[in-house]
C-alpha cells in the first residue's frame, strides 16, 4: 500500500509539479482519487490554480533589498515564513509514516501545521514528535465538529492537553462534496488506515428525516455551534472556507481569532470561486482585524506572495505536502516547503520587497492592484 521509504530524494524534482508528477506514479489508485480528486467536473480544483497563473506582477527595480527576510508574525508568534501545512484527512495513504513524516518536516523547515480531525495518527503522537523542536512553526488542529458535544469536548480536552495553539474550525464542509473520482475509484480506506482521533464516537443518531436535508443536515453545525465552541475552549479559533466578505464580517463580529479564505482544495462545491479570486474583498471587509490565510492551488513561491499582496498574512499548502510525502516520505514535504519558500524569497528580490511587509498590491498589474502606478 505505502510506498517503502526512501533514503534519499529522488533525482530531478527542482519544482512541486515535479513532485506531483512523480506522486501520480507512487499513489495507488485509491490514494490517487482521494487526494487529487475535486468534487464533481473538477472546475473549481483547476480555477484555484489558473486563478493565481492570471494575475500578473508588476515589479519594483532597483529597490533597497539589504536585510530582506521572510519572517513574519501570526497569532502573536514569530515564523520564519507564511508558509503553513493545510490540514489533509489519512496521510497513511500516501506513507507509512503519514502526520508524522509531515510534522517532522514542517517542523525541520519552520513550517506551521494543521492536523487533520481525519488524522490516521493519533493528535497526541503528532504532537509529542515535534514538541521540543525550538525551531518548529505552530501546531494548530482542525476541527470537524462532530454530532456528540461530549466527544467534542473530550475531543477538545486532548487537543488542548497535547499543547495545539489554535483550532481550524471547517465550516464550508456540512457534507461531502459529489467526488466523481472516489466513487470511479470505489476508494476506501484499507485494512490499518482509520480516523483515530474519532475512533471514540458514538453512532450517529437517527434523524426523523430522510435523504440529506431531513437527515445530516438536521446535525450540521451553524453560528450558534461556534458560539458554544468558545465557551468551551481556551484555544482560538480560526474559521476555514469563508469564501464571501458578509459572512468574514459576520465571523469577525462573533469574535474568532482567524480567518482562512478556502474552498477545500475544491473538493466540496464545484465551480464554487476560485480562492485568489475571493481573497481580495474578504481582506477589505475585514480590514486588519484579524489574521487572514488563504489555501488552494498555491504551487509556487509567486503565488504566495500575490496572496500576501492580495492581503493574507500567511497561505496553506495541502495537496503538495501528499506529493512530497509520496515521493520521499519526510524528506519529500521538507523539501517542497524548501522549494515553495527559496521562490518566495526568489520573487520578493525580484518584485522589490525585502521584508514580507513591504509587498503590497503595489507588486500587481493595474487590475488586481486597484490603483494607478504613476
Ligand atoms: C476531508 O476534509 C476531505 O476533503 O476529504
Amino acid at each position: 500500500m505505502s510506498a517503502p521509504e526512501p533514503e534519499r530524494l529522488p533525482p530531478g524534482l527542482v519544482s512541486l509539479a515535479d513532485h506531483e508528477a512523480l506522486a501520480r506514479t507512487r499513489l495507488d489508485a485509491n490514494a490517487l482519487a482521494y487526494f487529487e480528486g475535486g468534487a464533481g467536473d473538477e472546475h473549481t480544483l483547476g480555477a484555484n490554480r489558473e486563478a493565481w497563473n492570471e494575475i500578473a506582477l508588476y515589479p519594483r527595480i532597483l529597490r533597497r533589498l539589504a536585510a530582506g527576510s521572510t519572517r513574519t508574525t501570526l497569532l502573536g508568534r514569530s515564523l520564519a515564513h507564511p508558509i503553513l501545512l493545510a490540514p489533509v484527512a489519512f496521510q497513511r495513504l500516501a506513507h507509512a509514516d503519514g502526520e508524522l513524516a509531515c510534522a517532522h518536516a514542517a517542523a525541520a523547515q519552520g513550517a506551521g501545521m494543521v492536523v487533520s480531525t481525519q488524522a490516521s495518527i493519533s493528535l497526541e503522537r503528532i504532537a509529542s514528535a515535534i514538541a521540543d523542536d525550538p525551531e518548529r512553526g505552530p501546531l494548530w488542529f482542525q476541527l470537524y465538529l462532530q454530532h456528540d458535544r461530549g466527544f467534542n469536548r473530550e475531543l477538545l480536552a486532548r487537543v488542548e492537553a497535547a499543547a495545539y495553539e489554535a483550532l481550524v474550525l471547517t465550516v464550508d464542509a456540512p457534507c461531502s462534496g459529489a467526488r466523481d473520482r472516489e466513487r470511479r475509484a470505489g476508494f476506501s480506506l484499507p485494512p490499518g488506515i482509520s480516523a483515530v482521533n474519532l475512533a471514540a464516537l458514538p453512532p450517529r443518531p437517527r434523524t426523523g428525516g430522510s435523504g440529506l436535508c431531513g437527515g445530516l443536515m438536521e446535525l450540521a453545525p451553524d453560528w450558534d455551534e461556534l458560539a458554544w465552541l468558545q465557551q468551551n475552549t481556551r484555544l482560538p479559533i480560526l474559521l476555514k472556507g469563508i469564501l464571501r466578505p458578509d459572512d468574514a464580517r459576520l465571523a469577525a463580529d462573533a469574535g474568532v481569532a482567524g480567518l482562512i479564505v478556502s474552498n477545500h482544495g475544491g473538493r466540496v462545491l464545484d465551480t464554487a470561486v476560485a480562492t485568489a479570486r475571493a481573497l481580495p474583498a474578504i481582506a477589505e471587509a475585514i480590514g486588519h482585524r484579524l489574521p487572514l490565510l488563504v489555501d488552494g492551488g498555491i504551487r509556487r513561491g509567486t503565488d504566495v506572495l500575490k496572496a500576501i499582496a492580495l492581503g493574507a498574512d500567511a497561505v496553506l499548502v495541502g495537496r503538495p505536502a501528499i506529493h512530497g510525502l509520496a515521493c520521499a516520505g519526510a524528506l519529500g514535504v521538507a523539501h517542497v516547503l524548501r522549494l515553495l519558500r527559496d521562490e518566495l524569497e526568489i520573487a520578493m528580490a525580484l518584485c522589490g520587497c525585502a521584508r514580507i511587509e513591504d509587498i503590497t498590491r503595489d507588486v500587481l498589474d493595474r487590475g488586481e492592484g486597484q490603483r494607478r502606478h504613476t
